[in-house]
């Protein structure tokens, strides 16, 4: 696993407006290893911070299309107005694409022939149970349009700071599916015998899921360095580590498929 990337925000930043929660900027951040890079950075508190930079450098790991994630250091010459100077700012390389937002608009004013290219492009995308179960172990619920990029070919995921949910807000304990999985509710309208292939599917992407070491992400993540409160990343090791035992469960609760369903070897390898 890559280690977190700390970068230094340069002056002549921008506003960046995309329906965002939080003050994103457009910058130029400077890098040891890559020099100047163009970088999202946004001002957020220490446990956003900590499930941005947890999960990218996780799903990174496991070869999802998330952007590098940066921990952002501004100058008091440079330092974003209301942004606590002693913490980073979280950065995310710059995709050179915007978000589906503009696919999954709630205004309903797309065009219908775009809207049917975007959800096919969804549908078949080769990394769409990878990601599925990536949000689910992450118990994020905010894959909302902003929080995933689209090429026109590939997507791009973005935006963990709501991950582990049950951690801050009670909303599942370690054991339960998150309410609103996006990727994994595409795969679970599908029928019988796709929701088999999928759970077949899944037990590579499982496998791979159980060796990542949650506590190696959380030392890269350098949370130490900067948290006031170190018990959040504690919490956060041992929710991660209780749903690795249950998400096998999980993901066959959410396909609506009986757990070790031996009628599985009835259909063969696909
Ligand atoms: N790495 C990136 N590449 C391209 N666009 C990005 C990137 N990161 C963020 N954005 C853009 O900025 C918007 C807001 O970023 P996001 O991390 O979702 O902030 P918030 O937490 O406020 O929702 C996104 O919807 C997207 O349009
Ligand atoms: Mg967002």
């Amino acid at each position: 696993m890559e280690p977190i990337t700390v970068a230094e925000l340069l002056p002549g930043y921008e506003p960046y407006h995309d329906k965002n929660v939080n003050p994103v900027y457009k910058a130029q951040v400077h890098t040891d290893g890559q020099g100047e890079i163009s970088a999202f950075v946004k001002s957020i508190p220490d446990h956003e911070l900590l499930m941005e930079c947890v999960c990218a450098l996780i799903g990174r790991a496991l070869g999802l299309p998330i952007p590098k994630p940066l921990l952002v250091i501004a100058a008091p010459d440079s330092c974003p107005a209301r942004h606590d100077i002693r913490k980073p700012l979280f950065g995310s390389e710059a995709i050179d694409h915007p978000s589906a937002r503009r696919f999954v608009c709630p205004s309903g004013d797309i065009d219908p022939h775009l809207y049917q290219f975007f959800c096919a492009h969804l549908e078949q995308w080769k990394q769409l149970k990878e990601a599925a179960l990536f949000d689910e172990q992450i118990a994020n619920s905010d894959r909302n349009g902003g929080n995933y990029l689209f090429d026109g070919q590939q997507f791009y995921l973005i935006d963990h700071g709501l991950a582990f949910a049950g951690l801050f807000h009670n909303v599942i304990s370690a054991s339960q599916p998150v309410p609103d999985n996006l990727f994994l509710s595409i795969l679970s309208s599908q029928d019988e015998v796709s929701r088999k292939r999928t759970q077949k599917q899944l037990r590579t992407p499982l496998a791979a899921l159980g060796r990542v070491d949650i506590q190696q992400a959380y030392d890269h993540s350098l949370f130490n360095h900067y948290a006031d409160d170190l018990s959040i990343g504690e919490n956060m090791i041992e929710f991660y580590r209780q749903r690795i035992d249950h998400i096998s469960d999980i993901m066959s609760q959410q396909l609506g498929i009986k757990p070790h369903d031996n009628l599985l070897d009835a259909y063969g390898t696909w």
